[in-house]
């Protein structure tokens, strides 16, 4: 994957940099990247956030989050180093005058002009607009320099807001200058995902309707919200995961092998996936896409409050914490087979996969036999928390009889001295050197929205009624309601 004539910045604003995203994964991501001596070296980092501390309070924070985050690589001299990056700043979003003072900040840089400056918005998404507005204000904009903007999805909240967002974002940048990302994208197996697919002959002849009976895509967490309702509340699992990351999943699943590996050309494939999804329609929601909350429970044996519970939910809140939904796609290569996808909090277990179920073989051969039928191929992926491959195929049971057992080809693709990456690594890396391949462009963002806008729809005017599971299970019974087959079951475990 290639990037543009890049120069690196010389900058990178992080706003929120006390937030959540902040804390759990960019820091540590660019921690490790200091440690991998991935940073340009004279690159600095402006740490926005509202708090009324100091460079010593900051300093401070950045040492125990990263010691608890990084643990045994934690190193005093690395840490040394990347802390001297960092100046922090304090700053209100909505505040004109914070904007100056980062200018300022900006404007005396270690090594000559800083006109090259990333702008990282780790902020919920309902400020978006402001904080771009007064980038703008500040002189922060296309004319301005070879600025680059990242933003988080989800990416606007439903398709017309999407839309609203990215004129208001065209107005101050180009779109080479815009990143927008979906950290599933970062993940390991997803990338391997592509080589699995397209460095393999032996896979791709088989990876279509005539082989392939169903694809299923979990991501499933035993985490709750969080302290995250305030977000999350007015958000819910099909805006914060599904139109987003089982999305991307679902393209790179099903999608075409691209002419090149290039950030366009990847896209095109994706986009046209996106667009080939069959419209759910209005009377068709409830055969599509179902939705739950999760009620107190326990999770690895310890009790856990319901969503209702949970600090700053509204009361009565129908906000799902559960989807699971259906689609199909209307092409050449897929028409036919559903896809299942699902995610949820509080689930049984953290888990996220992709697994393939093929088709039943076309003669019974062991008719005759002991063999009543036989179980078909799975194909699955994990993703999470380990990064594997497994493939289950039949073979004889030794024996007089004719009898057949599964087996299961595994492959965890990493050898155990290597490091595992985080999704952020490989990000921030691409942001600073300049390749979007791994990032969402906005047609990819709006046909996403149109698959799942008529659902959202939907549900919006049903506001009275949520199912709900116990923590720390499956969720309800109920969702088993999308499957085309009685054969067709969630695939629970590797
Ligand atoms: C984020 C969602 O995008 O992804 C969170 O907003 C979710 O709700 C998280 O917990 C899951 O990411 P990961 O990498 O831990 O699977």
């Amino acid at each position: 994957m290639n990037g543009d004539d890049t120069v690196y910045p010389c900058s990178f604003v992080i706003f929120g940099a006390t937030g959540n995203l902040a804390t759990n994964k960019l820091l540590p991501a660019l921690y490790h990247l200091e440690l991998a001596q991935r940073l340009p070296e004279g690159l600095s980092f402006i740490a926005l956030a509202r708090r009324e501390w100091g460079q010593d309070e900051w300093r401070q924070h950045m040492q125990e989050s990263l010691q608890e985050k990084v643990k045994d690589r934690f190193y005093e001299e690395s840490f040394a180093s990347f802390a001297k990056r960092f100046t922090y700043l304090k700053g209100e979003l909505h505040d004109p005058e914070s904007y100056r003072a980062m200018m300022e900040e900006l404007s005396k840089p270690k090594t000559g002009v800083c006109s090259n400056v990333v702008f990282y918005l780790a902020i919920k998404p309902g400020d978006y607009a402001p904080v771009i507005k007064n980038l703008d204000l500040v002189g922060v904009n296309k004319s301005s320099g070879r600025h680059r903007i990242v933003l988080e999805k989800p990416f606007g909240e439903d398709i017309e807001s999407a839309r609203l967002l990215n004129q208001v974002l065209h107005r101050s940048f180009d779109e080479e200058q815009i990143y927008r990302i979906d950290h599933y994208l970062g993940k390991e197996t997803v990338q391997n995902l592509l080589v699995f697919r397209f460095a393999n002959t032996l896979i791709e002849p088989l990876w279509n309707r005539n082989f392939i009976d169903h694809v299923q895509i979990t991501v499933a967490e035993d985490i709750g919200i969080e302290k995250r309702a305030d977000y999350y509340d007015k958000t819910g699992a099909l805006r914060d995961m599904l139109q987003n990351h089982l999305m991307q999943l679902l393209t790179v699943v099903a999608m075409e092998p691209p002419p090149a590996l290039e950030a366009d050309a990847l896209r095109d494939e994706k986009v046209k996936v996106l667009r080939s999804i069959r419209p759910v329609s209005r009377r068709a929601v409830h055969a599509h896409a179902f939705r739950a909350q999760y009620g107190p429970g326990f999770v690895g044996g310890q009790a856990v409050p319901g969503y209702q519970e949970e600090a700053g939910v509204e009361k009565n809140s129908t906000t799902e914490s559960f989807v699971s939904a259906k689609f199909y796609i209307d092409n050449w290569r897929w028409r036919g087979v559903p896809f299942y996808l699902r995610t949820g909090k509080r689930l049984a277990k953290q888990c996220s996969t992709i697994a393939i179920r093929f088709r039943y073989p076309p003669q019974q051969l062991f008719r005759e036999t002991p063999l009543e039928s036989i179980a078909p191929n799975w194909i699955l992926l994990s993703i999470q928390p380990s990064e594997s491959m497994h493939m289950e195929i039949h073979v004889k049971q030794p024996g007089l009889e004719m009898n057949t057992r599964v087996i299961q080809l595994n492959a965890s693709y990493r050898k155990t001295d290597e490091v595992p990456l985080d999704a952020y690594e490989t990000l921030l890396l691409d942001v600073i050197e300049g390749d979007r391949s791994l990032f969402i462009r906005f047609d990819e963002v709006e046909w996403a929205w149109r698959v799942v806008d008529p659902i959202l729809k939907y549900w919006a005017q049903e506001r009275e009624f949520i199912h709900t599971y116990p923590a720390g299970t499956w969720g309800p019974e109920e969702a088993n309601r999308l499957f085309d087959s009685e054969d067709q079951v969630w695939r629970n475990e590797l």
